[in-house]
């Protein structure tokens, strides 16, 4: 079964049994996720670097690296891969998450490296993914940071929607931008099916999709006006866990000022298109800086603590924490 088959030959049940937490549950910590449908357009780089910066101005941070495929979050933190990793934990060779945590050598940051071994992540369950879930409420943090994987598989888009707030990574290019359209026609699709209401709507976007989702040439605001013409109170039930929807977009590798106000663009194409917003956050310029530090296995704020992605960095980060505390 391909992962698209996936999407539409689920059951109702099954979707409220697999995926029934919101993390937004936990009262004392929040959950950022870096994402993006491209693969190479920095979200390790980025996600590193915001958990590196939260901790410095003196949240207690731990950086999570969920890209099941490649794991390398440890290298843009300047960290070897420590002895435990999530391979540990979800092939129970370690039961307790807090025992593959390990210190970084930035206060108030703390790792959870990747699994190392892809076929154990092949298997990962919707069971593994929701106790791991519910573990997560046990770590002793401000703020929790996923580094997730490039695509849309149904783990990637899981641990997307279920963050508090989701970062979205992308470059000033077509194709990078096409992905982080589809990335989010995904995430949209991908909360619907698992919603409570999904079993009242499942016909309609089945026959809307021809029994592929990504048969779907229709936009999400469309298919939510197809909904309301058959049933309001549904779309009004759907609509309120599409608000709850709360994404950032980062430009990063940019050139020139023309391509850091295509982010705009993006914004206002996702309003008309998407129907919930993607707020562009800001910029991070091409900056020879980051790829020399991710050389020498040392993340950027620790080696160029004062170049020009650095501080668009900074900035980026203390934007954010502002609207997201306010
Ligand atoms: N602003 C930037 N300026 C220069 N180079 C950059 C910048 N951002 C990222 N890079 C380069 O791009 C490479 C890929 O970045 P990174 O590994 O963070 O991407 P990714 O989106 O996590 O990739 P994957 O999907 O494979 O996990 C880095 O090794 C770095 O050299
Ligand atoms: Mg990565």
């Amino acid at each position: 079964m391909t992962q698209h088959e996936n999407f539409t030959s689920i059951s109702s049940t099954e979707i409220l049994n697999q995926f029934n937490l919101k993390l937004s549950l936990f009262e004392d910590k929040k959950v950022w996720a870096v994402g993006g449908g491209k693969g190479g357009v920095g979200k390790s780089f980025l996600c590193a670097n915001i958990a590196i910066e939260l901790a410095s101005l003196g949240s207690k941070v731990v950086a999570i690296d969920l890209d099941l495929g490649g794991a390398n979050l440890h290298t843009c933190l300047g960290q070897k891969i420590p002895e435990h990793t999530l391979s540990d934990y979800f092939n129970k060779k370690v039961l307790n998450i807090k025992n593959i945590i390990t210190p970084t050598n930035h206060e108030n940051l703390s790792l959870i490296s990747g699994a190392q071994d892809e076929l154990g992540i092949a298997n990962l369950k919707s069971s593994n993914k929701n106790d791991f879930l519910h573990d997560l409420k046990n770590l002793d943090a401000d703020y929790i940071i996923f580094d997730l994987g490039a695509g849309t598989s149904l783990n990637t888009l899981d641990f997307f929607i279920s963050a508090d707030v989701g970062i979205l990574a992308t470059l000033p290019e077509p194709t990078s931008i096409e992905n982080t359209y589809r990335f989010l026609k995904s995430c949209f699709f991908r909360k619907i099916q698992l919603s409570e209401n999904y079993h009242k709507v499942s016909h309609l976007i089945k026959k809307i999709s021809q029994g592929k989702i990504t048969n779907i040439s229709a936009s999400p605001v469309e298919v939510m006006n197809e909904i309301k013409s058959i049933d309001e109170s549904i779309y009004y039930e759907l609509k309120l866990e599409l608000d709850k929807m709360n994404y950032y977009l980062i430009m990063n590798q940019v050139r020139s000022f023309s391509e850091e106000k295509l982010g705009f663009s993006i914004e206002k194409i996702c309003k008309k298109y998407f129907g919930f917003s993607v707020n562009y956050l800001g910029q991070v310029s091409y900056d020879p800086a980051v790829w020399q530090s991710i050389r020498v296995k040392k993340s950027l704020l620790q080696r160029y603590p004062n170049s020009n992605s650095a501080s668009e960095l900074k900035e980026l980060v203390s934007k954010l924490y502002q609207k997201e505390t306010m």
